[in-house]
């Protein structure tokens, strides 16, 4: 199949759009989620969570920004219930984790894995792998920013038992959407425009397929900054392919340091994608994004915060969801 990743999403985001989700979801009643949730059940739970996801980011920074993509992904597809995780099986062939969103790029599910065998080792059938997932992507942040970022979370979640492939496309926004398209998917999540800006700073640290990115360099567009552009012509294929897709870092300059450089980046027109770029599209968002860039410490208070609110979305509890003994696998 010699299809570009992008021409396979625009194919399915068609498929997707034919049947248009709900533009605003209800508001769930709001779950009981707990700062210290597992202080008694599990004291060294988070410790535990923390201890792995420090040993695979000193290997390897990129899992770091992989699991911080991996708690967006989980929580904008039916709530934050480590429905991303779950493996393909006979009942269930085409799970969330093979959604274009996720198929090949999602990474860091061997780093959930490795924290959840020393949860079990420790207490058998008690720390949820969702509640894993939220509390890796706090440390990871942790890790990557020299401890800048740090927030006490909530936990509690309960692991789904859903996951469909045809809902990644319809909730996760690809890197092709305008502002409008942007902020469409945001609000649908109970999200806001600052929420938008701030949440999209995570890409300062990761990278990205050229792929995901390759319509803004065929013919580079006014709004991406010609030396950027000649950088990434050298690095991608004139039409990468699911053979031929090679990676490069989304910020050129700190590329595995979580900090304000993306929105340094977004005033220099170093960003990869349109919906990168779409921050400066309007006056409203130019205007945060100059705030994040210069004003300091200030992007990283208000990512903890935002971080916090996405881990809330959709909790599941004991009656729709369970605490799965194997990530990949409902009970
Ligand atoms: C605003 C809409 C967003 C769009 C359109 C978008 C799109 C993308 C795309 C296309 C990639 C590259 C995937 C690849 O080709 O390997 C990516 C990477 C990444 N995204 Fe986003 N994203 C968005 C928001 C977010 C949010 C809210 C977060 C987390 C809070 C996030 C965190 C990341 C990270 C950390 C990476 C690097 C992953 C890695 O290195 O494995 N993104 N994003
Ligand atoms: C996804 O597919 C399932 C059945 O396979 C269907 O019930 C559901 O409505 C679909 N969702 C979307 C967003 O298309
Ligand atoms: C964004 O794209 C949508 C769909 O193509 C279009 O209707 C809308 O006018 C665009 N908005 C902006 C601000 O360009």
């Amino acid at each position: 199949m010699m299809a570009t990743r992008l021409v396979v999403v625009l194919v399915l985001l068609g498929a997707a759009t034919a049947h248009p989700a709900p533009a605003y979801e209800e508001a769930a009643p709001t779950p009981r989620l707990k700062v210290s949730y597992y202080a008694r059940s599990c004291p060294r739970a988070e410790h535990i969570v923390r201890h792995a996801v420090r040993s695979a980011v000193s290997a390897n920074p990129g899992l770091g920004a992989g699991l911080i993509r991996m708690a967006f992904h989980d929580c904008f597809v039916q709530g934050c219930d480590a429905s991303v995780l779950l493996d393909p099986t006979p009942a269930n062939p085409r799970p969330e984790k093979l959604g274009p969103p996720n198929f090949p790029s999602l990474r860091g599910f061997d780093v959930v894995d490795a924290a959840k065998a020393a949860l079990e080792k420790a207490c058998p059938g008690v720390v949820s792998c969702s509640d894993v997932v939220q509390f890796a992507a706090r440390d990871a942040a942790f890790f990557l920013s020299g401890a800048r970022i740090y927030y006490r979370l909530p936990a509690g979640r309960f692991d789904g038992r859903v996951s469909l492939e045809n809902e990644t496309l319809a909730f996760l926004p690809p890197p092709f959407f305008n502002l409008s398209q942007l902020i469409g998917s945001f609000r649908a999540k109970g999200f806001g425009v600052d929420d938008l800006v701030v949440l999209s700073g995570a890409h300062t640290i990761g990278r990205s397929h050229c792929s995901s990115f390759s319509d803004r360099i065929s013919t580079p567009p006014s709004d991406m900054n010609p030396a950027l552009a000649t950088l990434l012509k050298a690095r991608c294929p004139a039409s990468p392919n699911f053979t031929n897709d090679p990676t490069v870092v989304q910020d050129i300059f700190t590329p595995d340091r979580m900090d304000n450089q993306y929105y340094k980046n977004l005033l220099s027109r170093n960003v990869l994608f349109v919906s990168d770029a779409a921050l400066m599209t309007s006056r409203q968002t130019a205007r945060k994004v100059i705030e994040n860039a210069v004003v300091p410490n200030r992007w990283e208070r208000k990512y903890a915060k935002a971080m916090v609110k996405m881990s809330r979305l959709e909790i599941k509890t004991a009656a729709n969801g369970e605490i799965r003994k194997n990530c990949r696998v409902l009970n």
